[in-house]
C-alpha cells in the first residue's frame, strides 16, 4: 500500500519571523500522525527550516533545482547544495516555473535527473492548462510532459521520485478539480507508467495540487489513485495543513 503525502509549497512567501511560528506549529502538530508531511521553502530559509525541523518527521526541500550540476549559472542553486541543507525533497517542473520561466520538458527533464543526482527526491509536477483541457488534449499534454523525464533517464528513476498532478487552472484560484476528474487523470498517469513497468507504476506516489483545503480534501484523498497532496495557499497556514493531513 502506498503511504500518503502532503507536500507544501510556499511559492515565494514567507519572513523568519512568521515561518518560525509557522514550522513550529507544523512540528508539533505532526508528531504521531501517520501521513508523511513535507514544506517546500525558498531557498534562504532552507537553515532555518533544518532548524526547527530536524529530528521530527515533517521533511522539508527547495522549490526549484538547477539543470546543471555545477558551473558559472549565476543565480542559480544546484542539487548538492540543496542536499547539504538536508533536504528530502525539491519540486521540478511546477507550471509557474513552466510558464513564468519558460522551463521545457527538456528542462525540467535535465532538473529532474540533477536532484536524483544529489540524492534528492523530485516532485515532478503535471498539468493542463485550460485551453489544453478544453481543447481535449489533457492526456496528451501530461502523458508528454512524463514521456520527457522517461526517455532522459528510464521508467525506473520514477521508483526514486513523486508525481503531482496540478492541472494549472486549479491553481490558486479556487476552482479543484472534481475528485473523478482528478481520479481519472491520475489514473492515466498510472497506467502511462504501468505501460514501461507496472512495479514501478504500483509503487508511484502520485500527489494532485490546485486549491486543495481542509473541506475538500478528505474526497479527493479517498480516490484510489491519489496519494496525497501539494498544497500552496493552504500551507501557510498551520491548522489548515495539518487539517489536510488529517484528512491523508
Ligand atoms: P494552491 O493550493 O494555492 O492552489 O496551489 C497549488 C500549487 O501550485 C502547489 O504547488
Amino acid at each position: 500500500m502506498r503511504a500518503k503525502l502532503v507536500a507544501g509549497n510556499w511559492k515565494m512567501y514567507g519572513s523568519l519571523a512568521a515561518n518560525l511560528t509557522l514550522l513550529t506549529r507544523i512540528k508539533d502538530g505532526a508528531s504521531g500522525r501517520r501521513c508523511v508531511l513535507a514544506v517546500c521553502v525558498p531557498f534562504p530559509y532552507l537553515a532555518q527550516a533544518r532548524s526547527a525541523l530536524a529530528g521530527s518527521s515533517v521533511a522539508w526541500g527547495g522549490q526549484n533545482v538547477a539543470e546543471h550540476a555545477q558551473g558559472a549559472f549565476t543565480g542559480e542553486v544546484s542539487g548538492e547544495m540543496l542536499a547539504e541543507f538536508g533536504c528530502r525533497y525539491v519540486l521540478v517542473g511546477h507550471s509557474e516555473r513552466r510558464a513564468l520561466y519558460g522551463e521545457s520538458d527538456r528542462t525540467v527533464a535535465a532538473k529532474f535527473v540533477q536532484a536524483q543526482r544529489a540524492g534528492l527526491t523530485p516532485i515532478l509536477c503535471l498539468g493542463e492548462t485550460l485551453a489544453e483541457r478544453d481543447g481535449g488534449i489533457t492526456a496528451a499534454v501530461v502523458t508528454r510532459q512524463l514521456g520527457a523525464v522517461i526517455d532522459a533517464t528510464g521508467v525506473a528513476s520514477l521508483s526514486r521520485a513523486v508525481l503531482a498532478y496540478e492541472p494549472v487552472w486549479a491553481i490558486g484560484t479556487g476552482k479543484t478539480a472534481s475528485p473523478q476528474q482528478a481520479q481519472d487523470v491520475h489514473a492515466l498517469i498510472r497506467a502511462r507508467v504501468a505501460e514501461s513497468d507496472a512495479a514501478v507504476a504500483s509503487e508511484l506516489q502520485i500527489l494532485y495540487g490546485g486549491s486543495v483545503k481542509p473541506g475538500n480534501a478528505r474526497e479527493l484523498f479517498a480516490m484510489p489513485d491519489i496519494d496525497g497532496g501539494l498544497i500552496g495557499g493552504a500551507s501557510l497556514v498551520a491548522e489548515d495543513f495539518l487539517a489536510i493531513c488529517a484528512a491523508a
